[in-house]
């Protein structure tokens, strides 16, 4: 089925000057941008956007990495887009992900990961309107 998911290349990649070559991939892979931002998040986003996340070891040192510089952030459509930009961007630590994934090629540490991607539907829906408005994405596959 066509899904969306929320994509954000971060402030690591930024800084590397690789947000093209990101994007690149997912276009290159059949998926298509449905929106798209660039911002840097308030620690209060940060908090909120990692909200599950509050009580692990990491959250601080997440939020601050995440602050750091300018993100940005996507709405990836196309089939089966979640786990596809899943496979796309590899294993959450970098020194696990396979060889030509976006965190193998393009992440310094498991914070500094280069991308995030939403991991089920329903975060998706949750993140896709945590920031962008229903008139700020235009559907790709009608
Ligand atoms: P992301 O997909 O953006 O979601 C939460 C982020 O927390 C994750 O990518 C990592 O960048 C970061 N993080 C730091 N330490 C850990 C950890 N031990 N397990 C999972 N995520 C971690």
């Amino acid at each position: 089925a066509i899904e969306r998911t929320l994509s954000i290349i971060k402030p690591d990649a930024v800084a590397k000057n690789v947000i093209g070559e990101i994007i690149s991939r997912f276009e290159k892979a059949g998926l298509c941008i449905a929106a798209l931002k660039m911002m840097k998040l308030t620690r209060q986003q940060a908090e909120a956007f990692y909200g599950v996340h509050r009580d692990k070891p990491f959250f601080d040192d997440l939020v601050e990495y995440m602050i750091s510089g300018p993100v940005v952030v996507q709405v990836l459509e196309g089939e089966n887009a979640i786990a596809k930009n899943r496979e796309l961007m590899g294993a959450t630590n970098p020194k696990e992900a396979a060889p030509g994934t976006i965190r193998a090629d393009f992440a310094d540490s498991i914070d500094a990961n280069a991308v995030h991607g939403s991991d089920s539907p329903e975060t998706a829906a949750q993140e896709i309107a945590f920031f962008f408005k229903d008139d700020e994405i235009f559907p790709r596959f009608d």
